[in-house]
C-alpha cells in the first residue's frame, strides 16, 4: 500500500470511479508522489473500495449540479484537482454538464485549490459554425471557456475515442458468419483511440509533475489512430474469430444496427453529429499536438494491445464501478 504522508501535494480525483477517474487515482498513488482523494457517490463500490486498499481516501460526492458547497468542502486542502463530468442523459434545453462543470470549477476555486486538470474535448458548435450537434463535446469546450477565466491555474486533457464503447456500448453481434461489428464510422476514415482505464492517468500524472510547464495547455490523449476496417481487421488476426464490419455511420444503419435508440431522439441526433464531425472536420483541431501523449506514455496501448492485455474476444463487458 502507498504510504501517505501529509508532505506529498493532495490531489483530488472527481468521478474517481470512472473509467478515467480511477485511471488518474491509480497513476497518482502509483508514483508514491502524491496523496488522492477520491471522490464517488458510493465509498462501497468495488473501485472505491480498491482505490481504498492503494491508500486513497474515499469522499462521497456526487457529480451533479447544486453540489457546488458540498465539493468546496471536498476539495478542501487540494493542491490539484482531477475534473471530469460523467456521461450525461440529455434532456434539451436543460444545460447539465455545463452547470456541473462549472460547479467543480469554481467549487476548486473556492477550495483554494492551485492546479485543476479538466478531462475537456473540442468545441464543436466553433469548429463546424453551428452545424453540427455535439454538446457533450462543445460543453465541456465551454468548461473550459469559464475555467481559463477564474484565477487558477488549470490545463485540459481531451481523451480520443474509447476503445472501450465497443465493449460496453457497441457490442458485436455474433451471426452464423462470425461477429458484425456495427461502427459508428465509416470504413477507411482515421480516427483517434484510446483506452480510458490506462491512458488518463499517465497523461494526467505528467502533468501535476511539470504543473507550470503545463499550464493553460490542452492535450489531446491517443493510444492509436486507426480506421473501423483495421479496428475489425486487427480484431480477426488477434482473437482468430470470423468478423466483419457493418457501417453504423448514417441516421438509418446506427437504428438497423442499435433500434433500442430511437426510443432516445436527443442521443441520436448527438451521436450522429458527434460521428460527423470527427469525420468532416477531424476529432482534433489542427493545432493539436497528436504525439504528446504517446511520447509521455511510451506503453500507451494500441488497438492491439489493449485486445491483447482485456483478452476480449467480442463479449459485453461492464466497466461499472
Ligand atoms: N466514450 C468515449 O469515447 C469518450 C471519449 C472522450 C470523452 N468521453 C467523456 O468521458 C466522460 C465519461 O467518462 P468515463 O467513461 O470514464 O465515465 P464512466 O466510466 O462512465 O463513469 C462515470 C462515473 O461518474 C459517476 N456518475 C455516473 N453517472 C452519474 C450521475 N448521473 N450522477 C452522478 N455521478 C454519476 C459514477 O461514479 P460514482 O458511481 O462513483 O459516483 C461513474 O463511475 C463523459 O463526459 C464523456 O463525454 C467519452
Amino acid at each position: 500500500m502507498t504510504q501517505i504522508t501529509s508532505s506529498k501535494p493532495l490531489i483530488t480525483v472527481v468521478g474517481a470511479a470512472s473509467k478515467q477517474g480511477r485511471s488518474v487515482a491509480e497513476s497518482l498513488l502509483d508514483s508514491g508522489r502524491y496523496r488522492v482523494r477520491a471522490l464517488t457517490r458510493r465509498h462501497d463500490s468495488e473501485a472505491a473500495q480498491s482505490l481504498s486498499r492503494k491508500g486513497a481516501e474515499i469522499v462521497t460526492a456526487p457529480l451533479q449540479a447544486g453540489m457546488q458547497a458540498e465539493l468546496t468542502v471536498a476539495m478542501h486542502g487540494s493542491a490539484g484537482a482531477f475534473l471530469m463530468t460523467p456521461p450525461i442523459v440529455r434532456v434539451p434545453p436543460a444545460d447539465t454538464e455545463f452547470t456541473i462543470g462549472r460547479e467543480m470549477a469554481d467549487a476548486a476555486l473556492g477550495a483554494g485549490v492551485e492546479h485543476v486538470v479538466f478531462s475537456g474535448l473540442e468545441n464543436v458548435e466553433a469548429r463546424t459554425g453551428g452545424t453540427k450537434w455535439a454538446p457533450h463535446f462543445t460543453d465541456k469546450a465551454r468548461i473550459e471557456d469559464h475555467i481559463r477565466g477564474l484565477p487558477i491555474r488549470s490545463s485540459f486533457v481531451y481523451l480520443a475515442f474509447f476503445y472501450t464503447n465497443f465493449l460496453e456500448y457497441y457490442v458485436p453481434q455474433r451471426g452464423n458468419d462470425g461477429l458484425t461489428f456495427a461502427i459508428y464510422l465509416p470504413p477507411e476514415v482515421p480516427v483517434p483511440f484510446c483506452d480510458p482505464l490506462t491512458a488518463a492517468g499517465p497523461a494526467v500524472r505528467e502533468i501535476f509533475d511539470h504543473s507550470e510547464k503545463y499550464a493553460s495547455k490542452s492535450l489531446p490523449v491517443i493510444g492509436e489512430i486507426l480506421t473501423a476496417q483495421e479496428m475489425v481487421d486487427t480484431f480477426v488476426r488477434v482473437t482468430g474469430q470470423p468478423a466483419h464490419y457493418a457501417s453504423a455511420y448514417s441516421r438509418e444503419e446506427l437504428l438497423h444496427h442499435f433500434p433500442s435508440f430511437a426510443a432516445d431522439e436527443p442521443l441520436v441526433r448527438e451521436l450522429i453529429g458527434m460521428v460527423e464531425y470527427a469525420v468532416e472536420y477531424g476529432y482534433y483541431a489542427r493545432e493539436r499536438d497528436l504525439t504528446w501523449s504517446r511520447d509521455i506514455d511510451t506503453g500507451a496501448l494500441t488497438w492491439e494491445t489493449f485486445l491483447r492485455r482485456a483478452d476480449w474476444k467480442g463479449d459485453l463487458r461492464t466497466f461499472a464501478s
